[in-house]
């Protein structure tokens, strides 16, 4: 392993005890204040059995550390870490609602200041960011991801490693944190969207739709990864040496940390793949998994392993070393401590709230908008819901550390902007519902059959539809819902997912018209929780969904998603024109230009994101039906006419381990259902 630490790393490994090199391999949870008590943990400190511990208070922090480096012989700080998923005091839009802004750099930008609050807390290791394709929003966690589309996600996965850890991951700086590449690998694909289930991925599956985003962390530096809980094909990840060690490791290249999930290594025993706890710490370390993230079996029996030839001495050594490495990278040697101080500064800075505003009126997504309902102007609003005024509902999941108080609603957002709002629905003009899920209805452990909107909510927008007032259905949820049975009693939806601490502003000013929504979907949403999984690149089948009897279709349900990947309305009106293929034949090096004239003919400013797909003629094995291969956001003001050319490098359409020669049918516009623009030619 060369790295400008080897001197170091040898010198500090050569004078530690086996015992104290195990203890790096140990990761405790935030539950050690339930768990332990004080003399349980200074034990484990004196005998420098605790690497990491999960803890996120600057305070608590520097005294465990204190004593650490007080009572243990070998002085190794512990590393604390965290899920910070989407922003730790000032909560931004989940994942998944941000990579609707289709902006990789915005996720930069609150990545970048998700670090600078988390460490100000005393965090230098971030579980994040999750890397897995979704398609299946029955799954809980889809709120975590960047969406159904290989390329999107490789973008927004590689801008929030950058976010997080900066631009050096050799010198993580003090407002910068370890980021960690999860749930390697297909935690996306489990069967039946259930959390935790079993998954199994074709080749051509993992090689091309569910390891880019992976490889795009690793390739922007991403220092750790984090195992998935399922397995793959009937091996568990945290165990599955093909994945850790043959292609992270030796194929892609990565020299960092590798973690399991959350008590995953025991797990392997629960799977019936290990016979036992000591066969699966076998298997992990056989794997190169580095770090056991809470089950306690590295920690209780490698030592024993070790010394009856089980295990060598090298594999725990070369694990030390990563783990060294890591606390080298994130500058803790040097800087064990937390500066206090800086919780007063660095949190919820104004450059940090207005980016949670820009983040959240940019992943906002217009479903609907009948007879121009929206925006409401000069109108008389009866505002109704569970959600008009519900502060802590606004995060959604893995917002554990938000400071509620400072979260803006919906109802303080218009009062705000002195919008007219009216307590008897009769005087109203039109009716505003907020409606959705809470912070509990997604995130792990969240899988549902039904992804309806409640049965409740719907009965009283059926109700108050009685009042032939135009309703506008303002949905906060943290994964896609099934609208079908209530999209025509509203004449507007507007899906503004959990937003987190400016969600009532960004909402508010795209009511109103402040702000023109520009979000696109990422994540296809099906007429009913029955056609899930669905999205856009599936595979054509030998009988393509029509209207014929005999066809891949639900007899019970329309063919095809309500609202596609890559959808989202606007209240300006923007026309596309002179869409040119201008390359006809292309080999492996070459890139495909395209040039699109895109005018906005409405009244309202905005930002159109032009998206290109191709789709292979005939290949072998099949490829999906269309497959995005390159986007653009042009900023657009009333008027404004631009010609742009899109300049896609052949490697956006080809796939590993194939013959990519052949042919493929382009297609650009404003949503995946966009229509065939050419055809081009790919050479070997
Ligand atoms: C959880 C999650 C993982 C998270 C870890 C630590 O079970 O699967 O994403 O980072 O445990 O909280």
């Amino acid at each position: 392993m060369n790295n400008r630490y080897n001197e170091k790393i040898e010198k500090l490994l050569s004078s530690m005890t086996i015992d104290e090199k195990i203890g790096q391999t140990n990761m405790l949870g935030g539950s050690i204040y339930t768990e332990l008590d004080t003399s349980q943990i200074d034990g484990m400190l004196r005998d420098g059995l605790v690497g990491s511990i999960m803890y996120m208070c600057p305070q608590t922090n520097n005294k465990l550390q204190r004593k650490n480096l007080q009572l243990s012989k070998s002085k190794i700080p512990i590393l604390f870490c965290g899920d910070i998923i989407h922003g730790v005091r000032t909560i931004f839009p989940i994942p998944l609602a941000e990579s609707c802004s289709w902006l990789p750099q915005l996720a930069y930008e609150t990545s970048k200041a998700a670090a600078l609050e988390g460490t100000a807390l005393g965090c230098k290791w971030t579980f994040a960011p999750m890397a897995d394709i979704v398609c299946d929003a029955r799954w809980g966690r889809v709120m975590e991801s960047s969406g159904e589309d290989k390329l999107l996600a490789s973008d927004f996965v590689a801008a929030r490693v950058k976010g997080f850890q900066g631009t050096d991951r050799n010198n993580i700086d003090s407002t910068h944190m370890a980021s960690c590449i999860k749930h390697f690998t297909g935690y996306g694909s489990s069967e039946g969207g259930r959390d935790y289930n079993s998954v199994t991925l074709s080749k051509q599956q993992l090689d091309n739709r569910i390891l880019p985003p992976y490889k795009s962390g690793i390739d922007a530096g991403a220092v750790t990864v984090m195992t998935a809980f399922n397995d793959i094909n009937g091996t568990p990840c945290t165990v599955n040496n093909i994945l850790l060690d043959e292609t992270l490791r030796k194929s892609w290249g990565f020299d960092g940390v590798i973690v399991s999930d959350y008590n995953s290594l025991k797990e392997a025993v629960i799977h019936k793949y290990c016979s036992d706890d000591v066969d699966a710490v076998i298997s992990g370390i056989n794997a190169t998994l580095d770090i056991d993230m809470m089950s306690k079996l590295y920690i209780t029996h490698i030592k024993q392993l070790i010394d009856n030839g089980k295990l060598s001495i090298n594999q725990l050594d070369d694990i030390v070393r990563r783990i060294l490495l890591l606390k080298y990278r994130v500058e803790i040697m040097d800087n064990p401590y937390t500066d206090e101080t800086l919780q007063n500064t660095n949190i919820a800075t104004p450059q940090t709230l207005e980016l949670a505003y820009e983040s959240c009126v940019n992943s906002i997504v217009l479903l609907k908008n009948d007879n121009r309902t929206l925006p409401i102007v000069n109108k008389k609003i009866y505002l109704t819901g569970p959600f008009t005024d519900d502060k802590r509902n606004l995060n959604g999941n893995w917002s554990y550390y938000n400071n509620v108080e400072q979260n803006i609603t919906v109802k303080q957002a218009l009062s705000t902007r002195n919008a007219e709002l009216v307590s008897n629905i009769n005087d109203c003009d039109v009716i505003i519902y907020c409606g959705g899920h809470t912070n509990e209805q997604c995130g792990e452990a969240a899988s549902m059959v039904n992804i309806e909107l409640p049965h409740i909510q719907q009965q009283e927008i059926i109700e108050l539809s009685k009042y032939n007032k135009p309703i506008v259905l303002v949905i906060n949820a943290g994964r896609p819902l099934a609208l079908a049975s209530i999209a025509d009693y509203c004449s507007g939806i507007l899906f503004t997912w959990h937003l987190g601490t400016r969600a009532g502003d960004g909402i508010a000013d795209i009511l109103i018209g402040n702000y023109c929504p520009r979000g696109k979907l990422t994540m296809s949403f099906p007429h009913y929780s029955g056609q899930c999984p669905i999205y856009y690149s599936e595979i054509t089948t030998g009988r393509p969904a029509n209207a014929d009897k005999y066809t891949s279709k639900y007899i019970d349900s329309p063919i095809g998603p309500m609202y596609p990947f890559g959808y989202g309305l606007s209240y300006t009106k923007i026309e596309y024109s002179n869409i040119t293929l201008k390359t006809n034949s292309i080999t492996a090096k070459d890139n495909i230009y395209i040039s699109v004239t895109v005018k906005n003919s409405g009244k309202y400013a905005t930002r159109e994101i032009i998206q290109a797909y191709c789709s292979k003629q005939f290949n072998k094995p099949i490829r999906p039906k269309k497959e995005l291969i390159g986007y653009e956001s042009v900023e657009l003001q009333i008027g404004e006419s631009k010609t742009i050319t899109m300049e896609i490098p052949a490697c956006n359409l080809m796939y590993k381990h194939q013959d990519n020669s052949g042919k493929y049918d382009i297609y650009v516009g404003k949503d995946s259902n966009c229509g065939i623009i050419g055809t081009i030619t790919f050479s070997n």
